[in-house]
């Protein structure tokens, strides 16, 4: 019998009778995140985050430069993509990385050609509109991503400690939305030491870089390696555009 069916021939228990709409773990969006979820953890078993020994450093040419990508038509974006290009680069770490790649992957592509073919991603994308043309690219590609359908807050949520090379939290929204979430990624360790934690996000609701600055600098494991503010989608030279921060620390102990 169900276990929902409560019987009330011998026993005097009357069923229990839900009225109204499903809630909480019953309503569609939750099912979906729970399903998600579960095929996360059977890829998790599967072996897909690396176990065992840490990723080596890569060697990287002096001349690095030699290795920076194309990034002409430098709009303020390419710029901060730049940047955190050059920090990942710097740390002389690989591993997996997980990130909010869009549906080009730019930044993600730049590292596996110009760095290292052993990156691997964690790619998360919650627009419904969005992730099905993300994984379009990763599979015509053949890009080395695993792509997930939902928040990046659910992988934090999951993730252990040094389980991450680097995060690349290009988040669009603000600060005060994201701060829990960048908050446990911080407190879990989930980057290994030596990895780069970059985080963007807009300052529409008036947080000026130097409030995610001292939100880092309570975090005492990190050092903060760049605070950077721009407008996106403007050129360079522009100072119009939606006014963003680019942040990133590194995780020295
Ligand atoms: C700023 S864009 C990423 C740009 C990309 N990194 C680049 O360099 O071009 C952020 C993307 O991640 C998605 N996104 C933003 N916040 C997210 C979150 N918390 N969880 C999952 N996806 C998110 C957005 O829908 C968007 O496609």
């Amino acid at each position: 019998m169900a276990k929902y069916l409560v019987p009330i021939g011998n026993s005097k228990v009357a069923p229990i009778v839900k009225r109204g709409r499903p809630k909480g773990s019953t309503s569609k969006k939750s099912k979906m995140r729970h399903a998600a979820l579960q095929a996360w953890e059977t890829r998790r078993k599967n072996g897909f985050v690396p176990k065992g020994k840490p990723v080596a450093p890569v060697k990287v040419a002096k001349s690095y430069k030699k290795r920076t990508p194309d990034w002409s038509g430098r709009t303020e974006k390419k710029v901060a993509r730049a940047m955190v290009f050059d920090l990942i680069m710097k740390s002389r770490l690989i591993g997996l990385i997980l990130t909010l790649p869009a549906v080009e992957c730019i930044l993600e592509r730049a590292l596996l050609q110009k760095i290292s073919r052993k990156f691997r991603f964690h790619a998360c994308e919650f627009g419904k509109k969005l992730y099905r043309p993300l994984f379009e690219t990763i599979k015509s590609e053949n890009l080395p991503m695993i792509p997930y359908f939902g928040k990046i807050a659910d992988l934090i949520d999951i993730a252990r400690q040094d389980d991450y090379a680097h995060l690349i939290l290009d988040y669009c929204g603000e600060f005060t939305t994201f701060k829990k979430e960048v908050a446990k990624a911080l407190e879990k360790k989930i980057v290994k030491v030596g990895g780069i934690v970059t985080v963007t996000f807009s300052k529409r609701d008036g947080t000026k870089s130097v409030d995610v600055q001292q939100f880092l600098a309570a975090f005492g494991d990190y050092k903060l390696m760049l605070s950077h503010d721009y407008c996106e989608k403007k050129t360079a030279n522009h100072n119009k555009g939606a006014a963003m921060m680019l942040l990133a620390i590194k995780r020295i102990r």
